[in-house]
């Protein structure tokens, strides 16, 4: 038999979906699960939406379109970024993709050669770590564990930008942990990139409408304007628009940059379709009631959520102010046992498994983004499903001795 590329055998399938099928699975087997598991924002997008689809099936041009991305389109995303500050670009800094992640895709393709590094903070989504591996770029991992809130300090940083990776990696707000770095916070982190001009920073940021408490969406452009020539900021519409099926996101950066992406997408793709390009520009430039309802919403999930882990003792759970994740660590209670069904938790992966299996909640296991002591709870659920699944995860732990 013919043989693979050797990049497929460092591709690895991704983690979550693996809890989401076994969740799947149980569920089919007639079991009742509650599943925190995926990340989805679990709604659809406003009317005015697929209004915008069908009329643009009844006028199909039948022709290719642009690899960048439609003009109608661009120019709503430079409408869409100049509401959170984001000025002064033009359709040519910008490129879309099919979702944020063939955007990042075609920027580490473009950005980095075998063998050069890529930096980020951990935990991270997981696919930084899967795309990294498939175009064999080196990662440097940098740890940002509960003690710290999960975020990255400038010292920190300042350490791994000395060593000159091709690109640095930040995800604000953050999946899995849900949490926002302040405007202070960002500031301090674009005074330390300023010092290193020979690193790339991509900043994703495809949770900047879903930022709670007031603390507000910031970017290292906004603190540093003069970063403009080496951050690349991602979005999409997949959590903001609960489209995330539709397969839209986009990049704003150096004009440079956005035409490598555009590159890639001749190649790639060619261009995004025009019934979802329509959908796309009715979602970003029309009514924005049904984003702001459902930030809201999750704002209030998101405290009880916090309500149940802040009365768990031994967990150790920074408050998220954004995206629709909480990422406690729980690792005080590896080693325990859950008394009911006899299961062992050793670590992140077992404590999983033992709580799908003893009480049909369905989490991710830190170890997929990195952290080995936590795990993850998207929190999206059909609002009935959310108060039952955390009193059994509030059961469970009061069951392991
Ligand atoms: C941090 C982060 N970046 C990118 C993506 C990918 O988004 P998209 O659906 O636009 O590909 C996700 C999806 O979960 C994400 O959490």
């Amino acid at each position: 038999m013919p043989q693979f590329a050797s990049r497929l055998g460092r591709a690895k399938p991704s983690a979550i979906m693996q809890v989401a099928e076994k969740a799947k699975r149980l569920k089919a087997e007639g079991r009742d699960i509650i599943s925190f598991s995926i990340g989805v924002p679990n709604f659809l997008p406003g009317e005015h939406v697929y209004a915008a689809a069908r009329e643009a099936l009844e006028r199909d041009s039948g022709q290719y379109g642009s690899n960048r991305g439609s003009d109608a389109l661009l120019d709503a995303f430079l409408g869409h970024i100049g509401e959170i500050g984001l000025t002064g670009y033009t359709r040519a800094n910008c490129a879309t993709g099919i979702g944020a992640k063939h955007v990042i895709y075609n920027l580490c393709e473009a950005l980095l050669d075998e063998g050069d590094t890529i930096a980020f903070p951990v935990p991270y989504w997981t696919s930084y770590v899967d795309i990294a591996e498939i175009l064999n770029a080196k990662i440097d991992l940098l740890p940002c564990p509960a003690e710290q809130d999960y975020k990255l300090t400038p010292s920190q940083l300042d350490a791994a930008l000395a060593k000159k990776p091709r690109v640095f990696l930040f995800n604000n707000p953050s999946n899995p942990t849900g949490m926002v770095y302040s405007k202070d916070e960002i500031s301090a982190l674009a005074d330390v990139i300023a010092k290193y001009p020979d690193t790339w920073v991509i900043t994703d940021d495809i949770y900047n409408r879903m930022v709670f408490d007031g603390v507000g969406y910031h970017n290292f452009v906004h603190a540093r304007p003069g970063l403009r020539d080496r951050v690349i900021f991602i979005d999409s519409l997949s959590k903001t628009y609960g489209m995330p099926g539709w397969r839209v996101g986009f990049m704003a950066g150096p004009e440079s940059v956005a035409k490598a992406v555009v590159t890639m997408n001749s190649n790639h793709i060619t261009n995004l379709p025009e019934v979802t390009t329509a959908a796309a520009v009715a979602a970003l430039a029309g009514p924005q009631d049904v984003p702001r309802a459902k930030c809201a919403e999750f704002a209030a999930k998101r405290d009880q959520v916090m309500a149940v882990f802040d009365a768990i003792p031994g967990v150790v759970c920074p408050r998220p102010q954004g995206a629709f994740y909480v990422f406690p660590d729980i690792s005080a209670y590896f080693g325990k046992t859950h008394g009911p069904s006899g299961l062992k938790v050793d670590d992140d992966v077992g404590f999983c498994s033992a709580l799908l299996e003893a009480k049909g909640v369905a989490c991710v296991p830190g170890s997929a983004f990195g952290e080995p002591r936590a795990l993850r709870i998207s929190y999206t659920c059909p609002t009935p499903q959310l108060a039952p699944g955390l009193e059994r995860i509030r059961e469970f732990f009061a069951e392991l001795a």
